[in-house]
């Protein structure tokens, strides 16, 4: 098994026409591509997924449970707002790295909260779309690297970075 899950969340399929100014012209479909190279130079397989809908994105967790190493997520304004993605993500029993291509925190008030930090092993924010890349080194490492106990405390079986 050497498949992760990237999950990208609302309005991600306009990326490249949407507040260019502050995503970038990078598409999707770029990040995808970028995705599956990354995955392929350290060895593991990309399975891109993007939805507008909450539960197909709570879905596409609970598909990944078993059958993925591991999980980059960008959930969009789910970060901000999405109870049940955290309570799916928490039940995720691999490494899990939280990215956004801009800084939330560098935005409006709203965006400072996230509840997949709350789940993530690691965050990227405010690299753009070569995040994605810099996440799934980070997941890569976290998958075959050392254990410690020091991220995601509540979540006491899985891989720690
Ligand atoms: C985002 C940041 C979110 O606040 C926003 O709702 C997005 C994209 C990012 O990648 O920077 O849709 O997750």
């Amino acid at each position: 098994m050497n498949q992760i899950l990237v999950l990208n969340g609302p309005n991600l399929n306009l990326l490249g026409v949407r507040e260019p100014e502050i995503y970038g012209r990078t598409t999707l479909a770029d990040i995808d591509e970028l995705c599956a190279a990354t995955a392929a130079e350290v060895g593991l397989e990309a399975r891109c997924i993007q939805s507008n809908h909450e539960g197909e994105l709570i879905d596409a967790v609970h598909a990944a449970r078993g059958s993925t190493v591991g999980a980059v997520v960008n959930a969009a304004a789910y970060t901000h707002t999405s109870v049940a993605l955290h309570d799916a993500l928490k039940s995720y029993p691999q490494p899990i790295v939280e990215v956004h291509l801009s800084n939330p925190h560098a935005r409006e008030p709203f965006r400072h909260h996230s509840y997949i930090s709350l789940v993530a092993d690691a965050v990227v924010a405010g690299a753009g779309a070569r995040g994605y890349a810099h996440a799934i080194r980070i997941l890569a490492e976290a998958i075959g690297g050392p254990r410690t106990t020091t991220a995601g405390a509540d979540r006491t079986t899985k891989g720690r970075l």
